[in-house]
């Protein structure tokens, strides 16, 4: 069978990975017995006997738990490096990757601290891996915008360690209409916007990040297909969806893989991508995401060709560097 080898070894970009769900248990263990942090956990199998999800809320919980370990400048480099190792090894050439500051700088730990862990990594994976990787800071949706604010102020001494920001957190209750003004503020400084919607909100959150946010992607927007004049904009405008298939099916947001709407996604001629939001909770890296899915919903080399050439169409690299690996 050639397919799986194609997937596997075919050059692409990661553009939906949060840092912090990068974090394997054993990490998170090493972590809090070096930082002699107490997690409730009495073991790696009973932390990861806890990654049963019902929904984004039940995962978030956890998510939350598991990056208190994260303390020192180290600890970044450390995360984000385990990260890009992987992502090397699945022939991932570029990664945009999201960090949450406002679930550090909460527990005291220093911007700088987290930002430059994070940055160190990602140069030292353009060196040795030949991985190009930036980063994308998250406001944390559940928070409020005057905390975004205070997070983008917090961050802009470091403004040249970071490429764009973006919108994370609990969906339900938060649209994106809730960080107008601080996303203008970010447009104005020059930074790539993006926003998690339609994950598990409604289609209308979708269409606020656009038009009020003005996002150049939507991380997620699966439940765009529910809305046809939203297919036509996103079309249209070839707006990118980050599709991240394990983890929809790990917080229930599609009943089986083989329920996944990514083949439609794409038959609708959207800018569609494969990625792995949050790889040590949802159960694989991104050519996990890859082969699970083409086997489940049955795509061929065509979409994978299609998939791969969207993730670098959809990437924030520089429009030379996008023509050469065209
Ligand atoms: N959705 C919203 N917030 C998140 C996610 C996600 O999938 N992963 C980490 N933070
Ligand atoms: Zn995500």
């Amino acid at each position: 069978e050639r397919l799986p080898a194609l997937l596997a070894a075919m050059p692409k970009a990661e553009l939906h990975i949060h840092i912090e769900g990068s974090l394997e248990p054993e990490l998170i263990f090493a972590m809090a017995r070096r930082n002699g942090v107490s997690i409730p956990y009495a073991s790696v199998e009973d932390l990861r006997r806890a990654y049963a999800f019902s929904n984004l809320q039940s995962f978030l919980d956890i998510y939350y738990a598991g990056a208190s370990v994260l303390i020192t400048e180290q600890d970044f480099f450390d995360m984000a490096w385990a990260y890009l190792e992987k992502a090397a090894a699945d022939h991932v050439v570029h990664a945009e990757i999201f960090f949450d500051p406002q679930t550090h700088t909460a527990r005291g730990v220093a911007m700088d601290t987290v930002i430059r862990g994070l940055h160190r990594a990602c140069t030292q994976a353009q060196a040795t891996l030949g991985v190009s990787a930036s980063l994308i800071l998250c406001f944390l949706r559940h928070l409020s915008e005057e905390e975004a604010f205070q997070t983008l102020e917090q961050a802009l001494p470091l403004r040249d360690l970071f490429i764009g920001v973006g919108l994370d957190s609990s969906e339900v209750g938060h649209p994106p209409e809730k960080f107008a003004r601080v996303f203008a503020r970010c447009r104005e400084l020059g930074l790539h916007l993006v926003a998690h919607a339609g994950e598990e909100g409604p289609p209308a959150y979708v269409w606020t990040a656009l038009d009020l946010l003005r996002v150049e992607r939507i991380d997620h927007g699966v439940q765009s297909t529910r809305d046809p004049a939203l297919m036509a904009r996103l079309a249209k405008d070839r707006i990118p969806l980050t599709v991240c298939p394990l983890s929809n099916l790990k917080l229930c947001v599609f009943p089986r893989l083989a329920d996944h709407n990514l083949g439609a996604l794409l038959d609708a001629g959207l800018v569609a991508t494969v990625n792995s939001d949050d790889p040590a909770y949802f159960g694989g890296y991104m050519n996990d995401n890859f082969l699970q899915t083409f086997q489940a919903v049955n795509l061929h080399a065509a979409q994978a060709w299609q998939l791969a050439a969207n993730s670098f169409e959809a990437s924030f690299v520089d429009a030379p560097l996008k023509r050469a690996w065209r």
